[in-house]
């Protein structure tokens, strides 16, 4: 199988990328090999999956500022058949530093490239703002999975990442596509909900609405407990929508 690099992007603060991506991660470790990346300086991902402390670990931000070679970057997670490019608090002042130009914009895709023979998935969990690691990390991805409460205002949101995306698939990555809208804290009973969904399959057609993540408590609590919902409460409603999901996205070959 060729390598899939799957990112979970969306403009939108607190719309379950993170919570997606680390759960897909796991989900999909037990499915082939995957390399994990934190491009968000927050650094809640890698708090959840790296093995010890984050703070002494060499991270993305050393490999984006081309001063160490990715391989020396890539480390065990906590999981089997699950590595990790940390992030940290320095990711933030790469953001206000770098420059978003043709050279920089490809740093994370070209380097990524030596490490395709040793994965089937790269997942990349990016920042919420549209600076250089937003655009560097959709530069390095070939499928984008875009998590979205299906809120009022939500498709203000959805139009300008497909704006962001044809763009970048116009100018520098042409393997770049959507290829899933992932509805969070999904509850089917709000009006809005339905309505949006609707404008969903209007536009992009039914294939394109992934299997949805209800609200669920566990996956709120489980990142205090550094585990995945896999560990955290396997028989949650939070752990059998992402199981779904991650079935989904491993059949899920519209990308290519
Ligand atoms: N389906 C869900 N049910 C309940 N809580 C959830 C669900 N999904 C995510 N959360 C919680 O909502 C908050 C935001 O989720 P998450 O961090 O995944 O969003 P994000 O899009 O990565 O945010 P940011 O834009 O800050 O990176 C977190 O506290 C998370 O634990
Ligand atoms: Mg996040």
């Amino acid at each position: 199988m060729d390598t899939r690099v799957i990112i979970f992007a969306n403009r939108k603060g607190g719309s379950g990328k993170t919570t997606t991506a680390i759960n897909c991660a796991h989900g999909l470790s037990k499915k082939g090999s995957v390399l994990f990346i934190d491009m968000d300086a927050q650094a809640h991902a890698s708090s959840v999956l790296a093995s010890g402390s984050i703070n002494q670990k060499v991270t993305v931000a050393e490999v984006l500022k081309q001063n160490i070679p990715i391989e020396q970057a890539i480390e065990k997670s906590r999981l089997p058949n699950l590595a990790i490019i940390t992030s940290s608090r320095d990711l933030g002042s790469y953001e206000l530093g770098a420059e978003i130009n043709k050279e920089s914009v490809v740093i994370l895709a070209d380097a990524l490239a030596s490490q395709f023979k040793f994965y089937d998935y790269i997942l990349i969990d990016p920042p919420p703002t549209l600076g250089v690691l937003m655009t560097t990390s959709l530069v390095a991805a070939h499928e984008v999975y875009i998590p979205m409460p299906f809120h009022f205002l939500a498709m203000e949101g959805l139009a300008e990442m497909m704006r962001v995306i044809y763009r970048l698939n116009a100018e520098v990555n042409q393997t770049l596509h959507l290829c899933g809208i992932i509805p969070t804290f999904f509850n089917k009973r709000i009006k809005t909900s339905q309505k949006i969904q609707q404008e969903i399959e209007t536009n992009f057609g039914k294939q394109i609405i992934m299997p949805a993540i209800r609200n669920n408590i566990k996956l709120a609590e489980s990142p205090a407990y550094k585990q995945t919902i896999f560990e955290y409460s396997k028989r949650s409603i939070g752990a059998k929508d992402y199981q779904d999901l991650v079935d989904k996205i491993a059949e899920n070959t519209s990308g290519k």
